[in-house]
């Protein structure tokens, strides 16, 4: 094989592992995209329903707030799994418990208080799992 032919071989190898890390990376960012995402809007929903049920308080509203956090936390089920983490399920009963329990709450001061052990049962989860 000539020099020139073997250069333009190992060009095209370098291309073709270039781009099959590009692949690689990007499958594994879309891979992660569901849970951070799921997280997210977990978080999004906490702090909406600790302001809904802080100084303005608007009791129905935080209920809603902790609503959506318990039907996003039932689909990280689905999510996780598929990511191989099977204990995500079992925490995941424990956190729905205390979700329910909160919104369950008749006024917005007990509301709050649920809400602080909803964001404590996140960190627990976050504990468990590390
Ligand atoms: C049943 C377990 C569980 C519960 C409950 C849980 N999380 Fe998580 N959370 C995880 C796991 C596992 C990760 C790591 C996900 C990853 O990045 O792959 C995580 C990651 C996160 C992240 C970082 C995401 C990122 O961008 O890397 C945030 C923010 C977060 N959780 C917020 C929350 C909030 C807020 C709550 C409660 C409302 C909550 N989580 C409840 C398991 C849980």
């Amino acid at each position: 094989m000539s020099g020139g032919k073997t250069i333009v071989l190992l060009g095209v190898g370098v291309l073709i592992g270039l781009m099959a890390t590009a692949a690689a990376m990007s499958a594994w960012q879309q891979r992660n995209a569901l849970p951070k995402g799921a997280m997210a809007l977990m978080q999004y929903h906490l702090s909406k329903a600790r302001r809904a049920a802080g100084t303005h308080c608007y009791p129905e509203r935080a209920r809603q707030h902790l609503q959506r956090l318990d039907a996003i936390s039932n689909d990280a089920i689905e999510i996780f799994a598929a990511l191989g983490q099977d204990r995500f399920a079992i925490e995941q009963r424990a956190f729905a418990r205390v979700v329910t329990d909160a919104r369950s709450a008749p006024d917005c001061a007990t509301l709050s208080t649920g809400i602080k052990m909803v964001a404590d049962a996140c960190d627990a989860c976050h504990h468990n799992l590390r």
